[in-house]
């Protein structure tokens, strides 16, 4: 390698160890910033020209030879490699290799502190939006299964431990209501993001008459960044984007887990389909969920991307520090992980089917206390007072192996006179259900409701 081909060659009698380079190149990642890095270059040329610092004629041919280079990046992929230091290097050798010192007079006034910084904002407003369409597509999958469940009861669990009954519709839902916010949370990360930091120079700013607002709107930026040194040291977008990825993967995981559980031997309310289980090389029987214990098992790696960067961050001093760099694989394997997980578990939700027997048998028995004791409180009696008499009432069953609905009229009216002959047909999985009516309950109609609701926010945000 020549010397020339480092950037900062003038000042230095030899060139860098070969394995220290290695160690602190970025090229081998950051080449994900290409299109980004020609992009900012691109405006970048247009602002010198329009300051005078640039001739028209000088500028014209910069703008050719980055259109020419960003083509052969997009014709092969292949081309974005090099020796280069990083993605902002190799594109300067590509131009100066095809300009000579016209090439070498784009980097005036600027510093790849502020063009980094500015490629990843540019990358991120690009591909957060891709990730919201992942989430999206995931919901409209838990809606259309909701659907699909109809009128289907199953337990709900507190403690893991069975609870009350619900339709299957609203446990589809609630996982659902999860993932919406996390749509919220990535458009935030990006409105993060959605500033321009050209201008600032390496710390303190340029003194070429550049127009930042003009740059921010050529570049589709709505804003500009406000101070020259927090630019340069600035990654809360990036904090804000892999918080926003662990809390999706910590979403995907519980959802994960919960169809881990459920369509195993042992609850078996749901099925997965033969497309996204694995057998087992050894017993026959066998029908694992992989693909979901996978999306599980990632949650740690993506929530580990945000705590280390968080440490990355907390003890760097003002300005540019060359530990900034970390952030681009963070952010990368993150984005890789979110949306391997994402679209694996809509695979796995697009083709996961109830099975309602197995589902409404364990929706009923013990289940019911809650709504025997609210029939009680109907008839006047204070719901403490129904509540120990219901508790008596389990305890009973429980220690003769029997259920609310082998209990005869003059054993209800055994525990209270309160009892009439109707409590035992009264008191079903169907009735607790259907009583449930505020508006996030599990009643058929808030159920109803709420499923439209979802399906309006998906036809709205796959711009239908
Ligand atoms: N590769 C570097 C990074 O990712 C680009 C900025 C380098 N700036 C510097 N002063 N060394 O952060």
């Amino acid at each position: 390698m020549s010397d020339e081909s480092h950037l900062w060659s003038g000042r230095f009698e030899s060139a860098p160890d070969e394995e220290v380079f290695r160690f602190q190149a970025s090229f081998g990642f950051d080449r994900r910033l290409f299109e980004d890095d020609v992009e900012g270059s691109l405006a970048w040329a247009e602002a010198l020209a329009a300051a005078g610092v640039l001739t028209p004629a000088d500028a014209g041919s910069i703008r050719d030879a980055l259109l020419q280079i960003r083509q052969a990046g997009r014709d092969d992929p292949g081309f974005v490699a090099g020796p280069d230091e990083d993605v902002h290097a190799f594109v300067e050798r590509q131009l100066v290799e095809r300009l000579g010192d016209v090439g070498r007079r784009l980097h005036t006034g600027r510093s790849r502190n502020e063009q980094v910084s500015l490629d990843l904002r540019l990358y991120l407003r690009r591909r957060l939006p891709v990730l919201q369409r992942e989430v999206v597509a995931l919901v409209a999958a838990l809606a259309d299964r909701a659907a699909a469940a109809e009128q289907t009861m199953m337990p709900a669990y507190t403690h893991l431990r069975r609870a009350q009954p619900i339709l299957a519709a609203h446990f589809l839902l609630a996982h659902a209501a999860a993932f919406r916010r996390d749509h919220v949370r990535l458009g935030a990360a990006r409105g993060e993001a959605d500033a321009m930091p050209l201008g600032s120079g390496a710390v303190a700013g340029t003194s070429y008459a550049v127009d930042t607002d003009a740059l921010a709107r050529r570049l589709g930026f709505s804003r500009v960044t406000a101070n020259s040194i927090d630019a340069a040291s600035d990654r809360d977008f990036v904090a804000s984007t892999l918080h926003a990825c662990a809390l999706i993967m910590v979403h995907v995981s519980r959802l994960a887990e919960d169809l881990i559980l459920f369509t195993g031997e042992e609850f078996g309310y749901f099925e997965l389909h033969d497309r996204v289980a694995t057998g087992s090389s050894l017993m026959p029987q066998k029908k694992n969920p992989d693909p979901l214990e996978l999306v599980r098992g990632k949650s740690g790696r993506v929530i580990g991307h945000l705590a280390g960067w968080l440490t990355t961050m907390k003890g760097l001093p003002s300005g540019y520090n060359k530990d900034l760099q970390e952030d681009k694989e963070a952010v990368f394997d993150a984005e890789d992980q979110v949306l391997g997980s994402l679209r694996a578990t809509t695979a796995v939700v697009e083709s996961v089917a109830v099975r309602a027997a197995r589902a409404e048998a364990a929706a009923g028995g013990m289940l019911l206390a809650t709504d025997v004791a609210d029939y009680l409180v109907e008839r006047g009696v204070p719901f403490r007072r129904a509540h120990e008499t219901v508790g008596r009432i389990v305890r009973d069953l429980l220690a003769q192996g029997r259920d609310f609905d082998s209990l005869g009229a003059e054993e209800w009216q055994g525990y209270d006179a309160r009892f009439g002959a109707d409590a035992g047909a009264r008191v079903t999985s169907r009735a607790s259900i259907g009583a449930r009516r505020t508006p996030q309950s599990t009643g058929p109609e808030p159920v109803a409701n709420a499923l439209a609701a979802v399906r309006a926010w998906v036809d709205a945000h796959n711009g239908r």
